[in-house]
């Protein structure tokens, strides 16, 4: 079976992490997303993976060279500037997709679903679209579908106003279709599977939901994105071997690759460290997502923030909760950043900021 990820958006809800690299190439627990979703698919039996990109995630990706699990990858690319949104990929790949079933999965998402239970069902009912549903408190932020007792969907809505759901069951952007939904995607311009492709499916009798109720998480916002670490931080985090550094305290959960840190540092809870990162003496680090190259100076203190890859934090420095700081910052010493402050990749601060604000 193929599938197609779908990964030409512009992760704006992202930014600044997102302005130096897709949201699919976003690592989780030190891990790319997109080796995630290809190993997923590997053990499903899925052979080869269309990615729908635009050209610049095509760039990141190639450079990144993840491990492709024995996959074909094939590049399709939205024309430039101009998004073919979540459809008009599906609709394009129609060569490649040829005459049987496939998949399609939103690259923004993290799930331990089996792939292979919603194939089946697509299967047992014979359906032109099934699409994977899960339980949320929250509904609005998302695509709803109400279903029947047989699992057929009745309405689907995307992003109901508050209070106004017909049910919790959100579209967790995972579907198997079959060939004949190309018949209903128009040809050669932006097309939304969400808002004008699965509302027509619904009174065809042939659109149905697998509901399940495993982990699932999307990483459009910052906080989804820390959210899901923690989740699987509290899972993984366990498995973690640490060597025994002089007077350095870990609190567990930590996840981290190669690294150095200094005497007198505490790390943790819930702190990924991504590759080579530096940590000096006497530094304090919670609840944080570290990526690669970091250096973090003496007598510093992280609580509950993003750090881009190869950002410079000087000696001092107190990072506060929400801060999102993109790749190549340099933060200089005894600088103090409120909460919810966000600096944009390459930036030089050397004044502390008092309040939520973007350094642009
Ligand atoms: P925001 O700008 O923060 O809303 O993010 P987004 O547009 O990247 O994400 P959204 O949740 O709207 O899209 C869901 C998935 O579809 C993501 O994996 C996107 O990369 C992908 N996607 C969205 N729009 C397009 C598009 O125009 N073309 C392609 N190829 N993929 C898209």
């Amino acid at each position: 079976m193929k599938a197609l990820i779908l990964a030409g958006g512009f992760g704006t809800r992202l930014r600044p992490i997102s302005c130096t690299r897709p949201k699919i190439l976003f690592p989780i627990l030190n891990k790319p997303l997109l080796q995630w979703i290809l190993e997923g698919l590997a053990k499903t039996g899925v052979t080869e993976t269309i990615l729908a990109v635009n050209r610049q995630t095509k760039f990141y990706i190639e450079n990144s060279k993840i491990p492709k699990n024995g996959m074909k990858i094939v590049y399709l690319c939205d024309p430039p500037n101009k998004p073919l949104g979540t459809g008009g990929p599906v609709k394009k790949a129609e060569k490649l997709l040829k005459n049987e079933k496939f998949m399609v999965i939103n690259g923004d998402i993290f799930t331990n679903l089996n792939y292979s239970e919603i194939v089946k069902m697509h299967e047992e009912k014979e359906a032109v679209a099934t699409i994977a549903l899960c339980k949320v408190k929250d509904p609005s932020r998302f695509g709803v579908a109400e279903l029947a007792n047989d699992g057929c969907i009745k309405r689907f809505i995307e992003k109901p106003p508050p209070g106004t759901a017909p049910s919790n069951l959100i579209n967790a952007g995972v579907y198997v279709l079959s060939p004949e939904i190309l018949n209903y995607i128009p040809k050669g311009r932006k097309v939304s599977l969400e808002r004008e492709i699965f509302p027509k499916l619904v009174d065809k009798g042939k659109f149905y939901g697998y509901v399940f109720d495993g982990l699932w998480t999307d990483i459009g916002k910052a906080e989804d994105y820390m959210e899901l670490n923690k989740i699987l931080l509290a899972s993984y985090g366990e498995q973690q071997k640490f060597r025994v550094w002089k007077g350095v305290k870990f609190r567990k959960p930590v996840v981290f690759d190669e690294f150095s840190v200094g005497e007198g540092s505490i790390i943790g809870p819930y702190v990924v460290l991504g590759r080579n990162v530096k940590v000096g003496r006497n530094v304090c680090i919670r609840n944080s997502v570290i990526f690669p190259g970091v250096t973090v100076a003496d007598s510093s203190i992280i609580n509950g923030a993003i750090i881009g890859e190869n950002t410079i934090i000087g000696k001092g420095v107190t990072i506060d909760e929400k801060c999102v700081i993109g790749d190549h910052v340099v933060i200089c010493d005894n600088v103090s950043l409120a909460d919810g402050v966000s600096i944009c990749p390459a930036k030089e601060v050397c004044k502390s900021i008092t309040e939520p604000k973007w350094i642009v």
